[in-house]
């Protein structure tokens, strides 16, 4: 079982929802600082203060920037100094706006896959770091294949699954252990604000659905018990009602082409 005691941190999009409590549970658990990136906006620093109050200035550090910019490496570089060298990185920041595909495939995907190679920059051994943990944060909307409603969203979460499963492939080279989470409908503003396309079909009483899902606190919860647990490749959802559990993919028998 890995610790996160004593271990440091980066957070993507921690200033709200999930990430927000995936903080809390890190710092918690014994984790020795993070530090949160997210966007300059009044939300995060509302978040950055709430949580310094909690866990003391010294154990949570903002930096501020949208990951979609090419700022993002130097910020990502700050970011592993101010920690004094990196353990984990959790790429969490996401959105949901199906009317904006780029910013879509931006903020999901590319910016998660550049983190993750900044990440494996500073984590793994072959570039002289002493191994560590990436969090992909994808959704069972990345696993399963019944959310016509959001197809731009299920899209990029399937790619966050797909890159995960390729990166763990590198665990000899690197030491960094590549999980995936998927969490089902989760009460955060990334569903209160989605938007759809025109022509979708909505599920039934979409609202209740919404106002029935899992807390953020269990996702993050989930996600520990992930860092904690998890093999190199692990894929795991958290649902409504049952206790995290992994995912299995058939196993490939020969490359295709
Ligand atoms: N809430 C759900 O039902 C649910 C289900 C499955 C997966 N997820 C995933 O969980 C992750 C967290 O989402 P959440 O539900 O906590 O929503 P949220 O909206 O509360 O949090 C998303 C965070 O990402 C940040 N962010 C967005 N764009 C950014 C950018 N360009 N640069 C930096 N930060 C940025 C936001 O400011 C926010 O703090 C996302 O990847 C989301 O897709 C959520």
């Amino acid at each position: 079982m890995e610790n996160v005691q004593n271990k440091t941190a980066i957070v993507t999009g921690g200033g709200s929802g999930i990430g927000y409590c995936i903080i809390e549970e890190l710092l918690r658990n014994g984790a020795k600082r993070v530090a949160v990136i997210d966007l300059p906006i009044p939300r995060t620093h509302e978040a950055l203060n709430k949580l310094q109050a909690e866990f003391g200035k010294q154990r949570v550090i903002l930096f501020e920037c949208d990951i979609t910019k090419p700022e993002y490496e130097e910020t990502f570089k700050k970011a592993v100094n101010a920690l004094g060298g990196l353990d984990i990185l959790v790429n969490n920041a996401g959105i949901g706006d199906e009317t904006n595909v780029e910013r879509m495939f931006a903020v999901n995907n590319v910016a998660l896959i550049r983190g993750s190679l900044y990440g494996l920059n500073y984590m793994s051994k072959h570039k002289g770091g002493k191994g560590g943990t990436i969090v992909n944060i994808a959704s069972v909307a990345g696993l399963h294949y019944h959310f016509s409603f959001i197809p731009v969203y299920a899209a990029t979460k399937h790619a966050v699954v797909g890159f995960s499963q390729a990166l763990k492939d590198y665990y000899d080279k690197t030491e960094v252990r590549v999980l995936t989470m998927c969490p089902d409908l989760t009460k955060t503003s990334i569903v209160e604000t989605m938007t759809f396309l025109e022509f979708v079909d909505m599920p039934n009483a979409w609202q209740d659905v919404f106002m029935d899902s899992q807390s953020p606190t269990k996702v993050a919860c989930a996600i520990v018990e992930l860092i904690q647990k998890g093999k190199n490749g692990a894929i795991w959802s958290v649902k409504v009602g049952e206790r995290p559990h992994t995912h299995e993919f058939q196993p490939v028998t020969s490359v295709p082409v």
